[in-house]
């Protein structure tokens, strides 16, 4: 059975994908040093897949740690969500973000290397597409950045092409996520945030549930069909899943390469259309105001995931009402998160 080290695999995310490996015949190694993250999240994935999975607590920082992490396991590939996600919090923790994304990417994959570790996959962001010429992106499209966070993940992409184009010893995806929602169908795991949400969807889950009043709907003056922005959300499980066809891509392709692909569902949906189809699912009426904009927001953003259907043999699957479901069924089972 093959291993592969999931960093941040107690996150959002890793612990998705962490259920998902398991399910396809992997054996993940999950290393998280508990930044944003708990303890109970083992707990849950074991309840989750009937597994006692192996968890290292530790910092992808850490040189030696990762030594003696890659020298114990034979790991064959590394799925390196770990890092750090706020866009508003990079602007006032920049060092923070550098030192976490791109420096801890460096050496994570330094040690990698040293270790004649060949597969990469990268957590990369459709934020790196700053503000799209149009709609649906494709990985061709200009990259930019505007804040911190965006930039460390677009140097990240960079550092991994140079090192690439350097050595060609390694396999790298770097895997362009849009708007990741919805929780595990189990509703054991989901999305926690350790403050108040930045991001739509956990923002009205946990207007919901009653943690928080009234929702701010950031403009209505852009030029969308009700002037509120448009993202493409994705389930988080399709995004998991995204993550073992990346897998088997890789380890088909005898050659070492670098692919960029996009993560997302191709299908747009307005800030409104989503406060609608979660009052649809909790039969609840979201309370909300229209407020300024956020300053960085983009009118529109959403996918052309042609690439990834093509070389990944990977789709999307569920739908926005099961993503609703979902998240609705973990709010409600966990009102506080996992606190
Ligand atoms: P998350 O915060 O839930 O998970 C990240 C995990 O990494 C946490 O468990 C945290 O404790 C751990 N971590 C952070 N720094 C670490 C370090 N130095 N060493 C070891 N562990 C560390 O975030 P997520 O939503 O699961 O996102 C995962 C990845 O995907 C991140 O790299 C993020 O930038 C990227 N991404 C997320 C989104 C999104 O909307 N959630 C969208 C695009 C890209
Ligand atoms: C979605 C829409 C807001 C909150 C961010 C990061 C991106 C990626 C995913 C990591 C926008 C509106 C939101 C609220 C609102 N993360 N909104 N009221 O901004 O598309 O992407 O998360 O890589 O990098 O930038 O997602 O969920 O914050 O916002 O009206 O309280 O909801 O204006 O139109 P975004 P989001």
């Amino acid at each position: 059975m093959k291993k592969i080290l999931v960093t941040g695999g107690l996150g959002y995310i890793g612990s998705h994908t962490v259920v998902e490996l398991i399910n396809s015949g992997y054996e993940p190694i999950i290393y998280d040093n508990l930044s944003n993250s708990k303890k109970i999240v083992l707990k849950r994935l074991e309840d989750i897949t009937k597994r006692k999975i192996k968890c290292i607590i530790g910092d992808i920082r850490d040189k030696v740690n990762l030594k003696k992490t890659f020298k114990e396991e034979s790991i064959t590939a590394v799925l390196h969500f770990a890092g750090l996600k706020s866009v508003s919090e990079s602007n006032t923790k920049p060092y923070e973000y550098y030192d976490n994304n791109l420096n801890g990417t460096l050496i994570l994959v330094n040690e990698m290397i040293s270790s004649g570790i060949k597969h990469l996959i990268f957590s990369s962001s459709a934020t790196v597409y700053g503000v799209p010429e149009s709609c649906p992106i494709n990985e061709k499209f200009q990259t930019s950045a505007t804040n911190p966070y965006g930039r460390s993940k677009l140097m990240v992409e960079q550092c991994l092409r140079d090192i690439y184009n350097s050595e060609k010893r390694i396999n790298i995806s770097l895997l362009r996520y849009f708007n990741p929602i919805g929780a595990h169908e189990s509703g054991l795991i989901g999305e926690s945030p350790n403050e108040v949400p930045n991001n739509l969807m956990p923002y009205i889950s946990q207007v919901g549930v009653g943690r928080l009043k009234e929702l701010s709907v950031f403009g209505n003056d852009y030029p969308t069909k009700d002037g509120t922005c448009i993202r493409d959300y994705i389930h988080v499980v399709d995004l998991a899943r995204g993550h073992i066809s990346a897998l088997s891509y890789m380890f088909k392709n005898e050659k070492n390469k670098i692919e960029t692909f996009n993560l997302g569902t191709g299908k747009g949906y307005t800030v409104l259309e989503m406060i609608k189809e979660f009052e649809k699912t909790s039969k609840l009426k979201i309370p909300y105001k229209i407020t300024e904009r956020r300053k960085g927001d983009v009118s529109e953003c959403w996918a052309d995931p042609k690439k990834s259907e093509l070389l990944l043999n990977w789709k999307a699957e569920f739908k926005l009402e099961t993503m609703m479901r979902d998240l609705w069924n973990w709010q409600k089972k966990n009102p506080n998160g996992y606190e």
